[in-house]
């Protein structure tokens, strides 16, 4: 076991955690970023239509329209103190990027170029808002690869290729981390005074999703082996437009540049679900439309099973210009030309509204006894791992990449006001992390019968069928048993190479097994959630539920068994600059 001591650990190296790097280091403190991929290969890299922030380069806006946007897109259970804070850094967090480097794409007159995105609106719900800042289709490209640049210029230092096993918790405290590396297969200790999980969704729960095979949420299942909570993992995002087959994302840039949705009858039908934002309604209210449209045989294709999203009447300089990248995703992933043809799309998961729960600061909060914001010290959560929440029940699209910068950024200025650099460490019991080497073995030398593709595949299944756009109790309830069953399975693990070495069977069961205790604790909350709100659609309880369940989920699991309890929302603001917006009916 090799020892490295640094102030602070960031796990990850997408936009959250390089910019939770980039800023500790901007501090003084001696940081190390640790990630399974190379930061460049980071699932930010695919992130394509941009990053929400109330500029007014394109027209009248102000941070509080983006504000009330981002409460009501939530559904009402985004927290609002952090929503205000995300909303407000929004300007200065992008013109900090534009510094860094950023090629943004510019106006005529050089400003950085900004399109309508779903659910954005300005004079709170009466206009269009253009707020979504954009270098044409390959926003996260452009951010992760600049701010990758901007850590080594400030001589961050990473650990590439090393896979992190498990939190070290000591009397409830985070201490650091024990991790693998592939390259040499040689076990390392990380001591940290805090450690930042920027590790990302865990979209590959699923058969279909917008997510690259490395999003497996390997942060949250750390967290639940911690013996702590996971929040509102029930609220998944489907995306209305992945590709039919294929799953990779087709921005919402393009219905944002113009183009629309039809169905079999060539029927623009996001008029009659949302009159007023039609095909820029929020996502979740757009993917439940087209899956309403296909159960009623009004879907395309042979099968029926899918719709088309049109960008062909858009003159084909401005695709070029815009939109270069879906012209291309459209003839590798559909064979088609987008220029001239319709795209073929359907909903497809591309995001986890719920994570590891944080104060706005970005630390790791816990329930204890009737303190529902307890900080768990020496730990932190930036991005898609975390719920801060500011997301809520739905993200508006363009706000993942504004909440990674923003969050990454506050996690950089926590840690500067708790840690005094080169503070001394103090020694480790070697019991807190035997207990990760001990289930890191366990894995390596599993020699029952199944492989880890098959079980994969199988808890893929169940949870795109059992807990997918709309759910029942029925559906749920068979989903939670399947769920065991298939969990319980790992335990019948076969792996064939047992070496350390760039052991890829290893690396995928590690990750398996952190899928299956996301997976688990997802359909768990979904069976519990008794209304619809946002992405958690349930046939059986229609209505929002505010009397019952405006309230944050809490899911710990425990030996195989979820446990689960609740945390209030946050109804109040930061400051007077913007009042509590109190939850109204979904109109849209
Ligand atoms: O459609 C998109 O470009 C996705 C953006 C996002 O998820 O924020």
């Amino acid at each position: 076991m090799i020892t490295h001591e640094y102030d602070v650990i960031v796990v990850g190296a997408g936009g959250a955690g390089l910019r939770a790097t980039l800023g500790t280091v901007e501090k003084g403190l001696k940081t190390a970023c640790i990630s399974k991929v190379f930061p460049t290969r980071s699932h930010t890299v695919a992130a394509q239509g941009g990053i929400s922030a109330a500029l007014g380069n394109m027209g009248e806006d102000d941070w509080r329209y983006h504000f009330y946007d981002t409460v009501k897109g939530s559904d009402w259970l985004g927290d609002q103190d952090a929503i205000e804070y995300m909303c407000r850094e929004a300007v200065s967090a992008v013109i900090e990027l534009e510094h860094y480097g950023v090629p943004f794409s510019r106006t005529a007159d050089g400003k950085i170029y900004q399109r309508a995105f779903g659910g954005m609106t300005t004079h709170y719900g009466e206009g269009q808002a253009q707020r979504t800042c954009a270098a044409a289709d390959k926003t996260g490209h452009a951010i992760l690869h600049t701010l990758y640049q901007q850590t080594l210029k400030h001589k961050a230092e990473f650990f590439v290729e090393y896979i992190v096993l498990d939190l070290i918790m000591e009397n409830g405290e985070c201490r650091g981390v024990v991790a693998w590396c592939l390259d040499d297969g040689s076990l390392h200790l990380f001591k940290a005074h805090t450690t930042i999980l920027a590790t990302g969704g865990y979209g590959r729960v699923y058969f279909s999703c917008t997510s690259a095979h490395t999003v497996t949420g390997d942060g949250n299942a750390m967290v639940l082996r911690a013996g702590l909570p996971l929040q509102d993992m029930e609220f998944i995002q489907f995306h209305p437009t992945g590709i039919y087959g294929a799953g990779c994302l087709i921005t919402e840039g393009v219905r944002g540049e113009g183009g629309y949705l039809t169905n079999s009858e060539g029927e623009r039908f996001m008029e009659r679900y949302a009159p007023n934002a039609k095909d820029l309604a929020s996502r979740d209210v757009v993917s439940r439309a087209i899956t309403m449209e296909l159960n009623a045989g009004r879907g395309v294709g042979e099968h029926k099973d899918h719709v088309y999203l049109h960008m062909e009447h858009l003159p084909v300089d401005v695709i070029h210009e815009r939109l270069p990248a879906m012209v291309e995703l459209a003839r590798v992933f559909a064979g088609i030309d987008a220029t001239k043809v319709p795209m073929p799309v359907t909903p497809t998961v591309h995001y986890n509204m719920g994570g590891i729960p944080t104060n706005y600061h970005a630390e790791v909060v816990t329930l204890e006894g009737k303190n529902p914001d307890k900080v768990v010290k020496g730990l932190m959560a930036v991005g898609e791992a975390a719920c801060v929440s500011v997301h809520g029940a739905n993200r508006l699209g363009s706000n993942s990449l504004l909440d990674l910068v923003v969050f990454g950024r506050a996690a950089a200025i926590r840690c500067a006001e708790l840690i005094t650099p080169n503070q001394l460490h103090s020694d480790l019991d070697s019991d807190f992390y035997t207990t990760a080497l001990i289930r890191f073995d366990k894995i390596r030398n599993a020699n029952g019968s199944k492989n880890t593709a098959s079980i994969r595949l199988e808890m893929q299944k169940t949870m795109q069928s059992k807990a997918a756009v709309f759910r029942t109790k029925t559906t749920l309830d068979e989903g939670v048993v399947e769920m065991k069953a298939i969990s319980t399975s790992f335990a019948d693990l076969k792996l064939t190479d047992r070496s350390l070495i760039w052991n890829t069977d290893l690396v995928e069961a590690l990750e398996l097994d952190n899928l299956l205790a996301q997976a688990t604790v997802t359909i768990n909350a979904a069976s519990n959630r008794l209304e619809s709100r946002g992405g958690h659609a349930r046939e059986d309880y229609p209505n929002r539920d505010d009397k019952n369940w405006l309230k944050h989920s809490l899911t710990w699991l425990q030996n195989g068994s979820v446990k689960i309890d609740y945390r209030p929302v946050h109804l109040y603001t930061l400051t007077d600059d913007v009042e509590v917006i109190p939850p109204k009916p979904r109109i849209y």
